[in-house]
């Protein structure tokens, strides 16, 4: 198992002095080669939670292992090189440099890589921004690309070091429905070709449905729901069993599977 979480919660101080929980007992399982998708309101703590799966903050209690091992156990040095490694952000609002061009903001990422990912970063490069359709633009600035070209770069960005776990917070909310629709699938494809895992946050059920796994968040609270527009799971399927996993994976596949066919 890549990700593990179990009655993870994550609590802020505030300026008061008073706690806040934002997030509490969430239990999640990621494997390699996952497509999960989490719909929740704003402010009911999504991105707090993607920022956990990515490395960037620790829970506050509970148990969350990484590859098998807790990541409260990693210093800071190992759990930045674990993050650079393995885990791509992909965002909203694209966060690409500016000034710099497309082939440059690709390579960003394997400048704190080694060996030949650092030795071959502008030929990696270019061959990524191909993959993502964009290999004659990498010498455009990033404001000079449509959003949806923006986007396909920071794709290409966040995929160029072969991460296994690749977090979309929103990644189509500055897109018009078509463009979104082919940047997931572009997504997908370039997961899959790195064999890594997809954990997409997203308000648009359209989206959430690409998705073989799907949860909900409420006021911080995670709940596999069983997807969108497909035949309801039964319920024995989606409770959990007595080790508190659930065989939500097995019978969202066939839900997602029946909802390709109708799309
Ligand atoms: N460091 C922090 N200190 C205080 N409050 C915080 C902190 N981080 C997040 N919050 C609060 O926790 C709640 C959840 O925040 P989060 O950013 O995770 O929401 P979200 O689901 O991503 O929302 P959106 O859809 O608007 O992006 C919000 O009420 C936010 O104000
Ligand atoms: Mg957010």
């Amino acid at each position: 198992m890549l990700l593990r979480l179990e009655g993870v919660t994550r609590t802020v101080p505030l300026i008061d002095g008073a706690p806040l929980t934002i997030l509490s007992g969430v239990d999640l399982e990621v494997a390699v080669g996952d497509r999960i998708s989490i719909v929740g309101r704003s402010g009911s703590g999504k991105s707090t939670l993607l920022n956990l799966l990515g490395l960037l903050d620790n829970p506050t209690t509970g148990e969350m292992t990484f590859d098998g091992r807790e990541v409260r156990s990693y210093s800071s040095a190992v759990r930045d090189r674990v993050r650079g490694r393995d885990v791509g952000f992909i965002f909203q609002q694209f966060n690409l440099l500016q000034g710099r061009t497309a082939l440059e903001n690709v390579m960003t990422p394997l400048l704190y890589a080694e060996g030949r990912q650092f030795w071959q970063r502008a030929r990696i490069a270019a061959e990524m921004l191909d993959r993502v359709g964009l290999g004659h633009r990498a010498s455009s600035m990033p404001d000079k690309l449509s959003g949806g070209e923006q986007q396909r770069v920071a794709i290409a960005r966040s995929l160029v070091r072969g991460p296994r776990l690749i977090l979309a917070d929103e990644p189509t909310g500055a897109l018009d429905l078509e463009t979104g629709s082919s940047v997931m699938e572009l997504l997908d494809e370039v997961a899959t070709a790195s064999g890594a895992a997809l954990v997409t946050i997203t308000h648009d059920p359209a989206i959430a449905a690409l998705s073989k796994t799907h949860y909900r968040l409420d006021l911080g609270v995670l709940t596999p729901v069983a997807g969108y527009g497909g035949p309801a799971l039964t319920p024995s399927a989606a409770a959990p069993d007595a080790t508190g996993s659930t065989r939500q994976d097995e019978a969202a596949d066939s839900v997602a599977d029946t909802e390709r066919v109708s799309a």
